[in-house]
C-alpha cells in the first residue's frame, strides 16, 4: 500500500517507528566534539567508542593538496599514502566491532616527467585498509553530473593517444569484524529506518550526486567539500540514532552537520584552524554555545 507522496506503509519498520513516536520515544539529544588537531593521533577517543567513520581525505597526487602533503614531510606518492594510512589505523582502533569506515576518495591523473599516469588512490586505500584488518565491502561509484563536456583529455579526433576522463569518485566501504548485533526491537534502530525508495537508490552501486560549491568568503582556499547528500546517505545507511560518527578530515564540517540532523553524536578532527569560523557558520553554532578544553570544542544539539 502506498500513501500520497510515495511513502510505503507496508514496512513493519515504518509502523513500529510510528508507534514509538506515538509512545513519545524521542530521538536522543546529541553531543558533538570538534578537535583542532592531527587525526593521526586521536588520543581523545577510546578504543571502540565510534560506530561509523565517514570522511574524505586529501587526495594523494591531486595538486591542491601538494602543499599540505609537503608540510607533513611527504615527498613521494608512497609517503602520502602512508600519511593517510596512519589515520585509517587510528579509525580501526576507535571503531567498535561491526563499525563501518566509509572513505570518499578519487584517483589522480598527473603528468610526471612528461609522462601522463594514473595514481590509483582507491585501489591503494583498499589494499591498506585490508592490511589493517578491515573487511572490504562493495563500494559506490559517485558519478558527478558534469557541466564540462569539454573535459576530454587529448587533442582532436585521432586515435590512439587520448585518455578516459575521471568523472567518478569512489566511496569505499569497510567493516571492522562481523555485523553489529542489536537487542530485539531496539527503539533507536527502528526510529532510524529508511524508506523503500531510499534503500533502492542508496544501495545501488552508482550514485549521481551533483558536487558542491568549492569557494567561500570565509575560507582561505578551495574547500574540497563533498555535498551534504553524501554523508547524509552514509550516516543513515550505516548507523542508528544515538551512535557516534567520526570524521578525521572534517574540512567544512559537512559530516558533522549530517550527524546533527540525523540524531547521531559526532567527532570531527581538522588540522587547519583557519576553517573554524566557516565550520561554526555551517553548523549554525555560536562559539559561546561551545565548551572548550585545550583543542576540543564541545556542544550539544537537540
Ligand atoms: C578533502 S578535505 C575534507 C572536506 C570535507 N569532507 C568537507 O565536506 O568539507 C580534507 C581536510 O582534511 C584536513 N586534514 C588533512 N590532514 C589532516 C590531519 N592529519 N588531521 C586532521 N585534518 C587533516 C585538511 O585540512 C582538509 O580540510
Amino acid at each position: 500500500m502506498r500513501q500520497r507522496g510515495g511513502a510505503d506503509t507496508t514496512f513493519p519498520e515504518r509502523a513500529l517507528s510510528r508507534l514509538l513516536r506515538r509512545q513519545r520515544v524521542e530521538p536522543p539529544p546529541t553531543r558533538h566534539r570538534l578537535i583542532l588537531g592531527d587525526s593521526r593521533d586521536m588520543h581523545e577517543l577510546c578504543d571502540g567508542e565510534v560506530q561509523l567513520v565517514v570522511t574524505s581525505p586529501p587526495y594523494p597526487m591531486v595538486e591542491i593538496w601538494d602543499e599540505l602533503f609537503e608540510t607533513m614531510g611527504c615527498r613521494t606518492y608512497r609517503d602520502m599514502l602512508n600519511y593517510l594510512g596512519e589515520v585509517w589505523r587510528e579509525c580501526y582502533r576507535v571503531l567498535c566491532d561491526g563499525g563501518y569506515l566509509c572513505i570518499n576518495i578519487g584517483d589522480a591523473l598527473r603528468r610526471i616527467d612528461s609522462a601522463f599516469r594514473l595514481f590509483p588512490n582507491h585501489a591503494e586505500t583498499i589494499k591498506q585498509c585490508e592490511e589493517i584488518g578491515f573487511n572490504v565491502l562493495p563500494y559506490i561509484l559517485w558519478k558527478k553530473p558534469t557541466n564540462r563536456p569539454d573535459a576530454f583529455l587529448g587533442s582532436g579526433f585521432l586515435p590512439p593517444n587520448a585518455y578516459v576522463t575521471l568523472d567518478c569518485e569512489y566511496i569505499l566501504i569497510f567493516r571492522k569484524g562481523r555485523p553489529r548485533r542489536f537487542k530485539p526491537l531496539d527503539p533507536y534502530r527502528y526510529l532510524s529506518h529508511y524508506s523503500r525508495v531510499e534503500r533502492d537508490v542508496w544501495f545501488s552501486q552508482i550514485w549521481e550526486v551533483r558536487g558542491t560549491r568549492q569557494e567561500s568568503r570565509e575560507a582561505p582556499r578551495r574547500l574540497a567539500a563533498y555535498p551534504y547528500e553524501i554523508p547524509y546517505r552514509l550516516v543513515r545507511m550505516y548507523s542508528v540514532m544515538g551512535d557516534t560518527v567520526l570524521d578525521p578530515f572534517l574540512g567544512t564540517g559537512t559530516t558533522m552537520l549530517a550527524a546533527m540532523k540525523t540524531h547521531r553524536n559526532s567527532v570531527g578532527y581538522e588540522i587547519d584552524a583557519s576553517l573554524l569560523p566557516l565550520i561554526w557558520k555551517r553548523l549554525g553554532i555560536k562559539t559561546k554555545q561551545t565548551r572548550t578544553e585545550g583543542r576540543v570544542y564541545e556542544f550539544t544539539y537537540q
